[in-house]
């Protein structure tokens, strides 16, 4: 029988092992996995002499800001810039206006997102003082998961206190959908902000300083109690800190459901870098030394760091308060805004990452396509090249060489910190279920992207 695709003659990479061959695709289904000869023939064949055949890859922390704060990001060009950087799926975030925050509006950004995105995708819902009778409803209008963020943010939403999450937690495990937490302690971050601000310490270097190791770490020593008191899958997001991961390891060996997620920036950027980058390498929580970096890297090596996510948060130049080369604008670095573009580069630069020697192909597949998959509970139909997954490949190119450009990223506002970077590893191919959505850097297809809901629960 024919298949309706056949991607071939590349190697195939799997978290087990590497070999050369290729897939087939039909109906949007993985049919076959096998050298060369022995795949089908297919209506269309891409040969990818060369090059490596990954799963699907997922990037499960994006902000498309889609409705509501359009003028950031929208669900068009956000799912562009993320299969223009070798994503095909992501998770996106609940901070957009109205936030999502109950099962109508689960069911409005369902809409909007399927009206227009290029990618797959899936939805959190925020959790606050508020709302805890819309857990339940969120979890059956189809939300793969929640967040709260319990510490000072973009959108300023106001956290359950511990006496609502009393309530809170019980609900999220009765859900069977994981919680992922936002970890910083707003106390603590309003404490250190309000030195330096009386120091006037306005200077890009010191905004690590408002949110120094621990602002992280209480917050993660405290959701973590929480969630083992109660039994809740807790997932921490863009974790940061030596002491966070230690904690998320400590937990796991506890046998605790609790993963953990970092992007590139904690990985590959430090404090001092912002005094180039200025503005433009602002985000909560903020960059640090070397010495996190490192255990960071360690864990995503050895397995209890469980991700890598980016975090893509876009806004304007102007609420960053800097111009495209990171020359701030404004008078301090807490005027300007935090967050900046992360979806289209994070490929690019992890595989440079894989080519230096820092992590095996095997490992980054494990860690940007089936554990993310595995933690918000897509896997095997996200994540992973079993017979009957869904049809989602990320082609890559390991030779290829490129510099980072800002104006050649696909976003609606493209703020990076990124801009003049080398790297070595470059995503040619995007396909998601048989639908080749990226091409040689730019998007082809059109919006096939569906909503994820979980396949498992564990
Ligand atoms: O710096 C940040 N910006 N951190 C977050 O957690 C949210 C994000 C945003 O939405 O812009
Ligand atoms: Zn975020």
């Amino acid at each position: 029988m024919k298949a309706d695709l056949v991607v071939k003659n590349g190697q195939v990479v799997t978290p087990q092992q590497t070999f050369n061959g290729g897939v087939a695709i039909s109906g949007g289904r993985i049919v076959a996995v096998n050298t060369d000869d022995a795949l089908p023939d297919a209506t269309r064949v891409i040969d990818v002499k060369g090059q490596h055949i990954l799963p699907g890859l997922i990037d499960a922390h994006v902000h498309f800001r889609d409705p509501g704060l359009t003028h950031k990001e929208d669900f068009a060009t956000g799912s562009a810039a993320a299969v223009c950087g070798g994503i095909t799926t992501v998770v996106d975030m609940p901070n957009v206006i109205p936030p999502t925050e109950n099962a109508e509006q689960i069911g409005v950004k369902k809409k909007i997102a399927e009206s227009k995105s290029l990618c797959d995708f899936a939805v959190l819902g925020v959790i606050h003082q508020t709302n805890v009778a819309d857990i339940l409803p969120m979890a059956k209008a189809g939300a793969i998961g929640y967040k709260i963020f319990f510490g000072e943010t973009i959108g300023n939403l106001p956290f359950p206190d511990d006496g609502m999450c009393m309530e809170v937690f019980p609900a999220i495990t009765e859900s069977k959908i994981p919680l992922c937490t936002h970890a910083e302690n707003r106390q603590i971050q309003h404490y250190y902000t309000n030195k330096m601000k009386a120091e006037g310490k306005g200077n890009p270097i010191y905004w690590e300083d408002t949110r120094p190791w621990i602002c992280e770490a209480e917050a993660i020593n405290h959701i973590i109690f929480l969630a083992e008191n109660f039994g809740t899958k807790l997932h921490i997001v863009h974790c940061s800190t030596k002491q966070g991961a230690m904690m998320v390891k400590d937990a796991k060996a506890r046998g605790l459901r609790v993963t953990a997620e970092t992007g590139p920036h904690y990985l590959l950027r430090e404090p001092k870098d912002m005094a180039e980058a200025g503005p433009l390498l602002k985000m909560n929580p903020p960059v640090r030394t070397k010495d996190h970096g490192e255990v960071l890297w360690r864990g995503l090596n050895e397995g209890f760091i469980d991700m890598i996510a980016t975090d893509h948060s876009p806004h304007t130049l102007e609420e960053k308060g800097c111009d495209i080369n990171g020359k701030m604008l404004k008078p301090a670095i807490w005027d300007c805004i935090s967050g900046f573009c992360g979806v289209e580069t994070s490929v690019p630069l992890m595989l440079t990452q894989v080519n230096a020697g820092r992590m095996t192909i095997n490992q980054y597949v494990k860690v940007a396509s089936e554990n993310p998959a595995r933690v918000w509970q897509m896997y095997p139909k996200k994540g992973s090249l079993n017979i009957g997954a869904d049809g989602d490949l990320t082609i890559v190119d390991m030779n290829k060489e490129a510099v980072i450009d800002p104006r050649k990223l696909h976003s609606k506002n493209v703020p990076t910190p990124w801009g003049g970077w080398k790297v070595k590893g470059v995503p040619t191919c995007s396909i998601v279920r048989g639908n080749v959505q990226m091409q040689d850097g730019e998007p082809v297809g059109k919006a096939v992207g569906r909503m994820q809901t979980p396949v498992v629960y564990w």
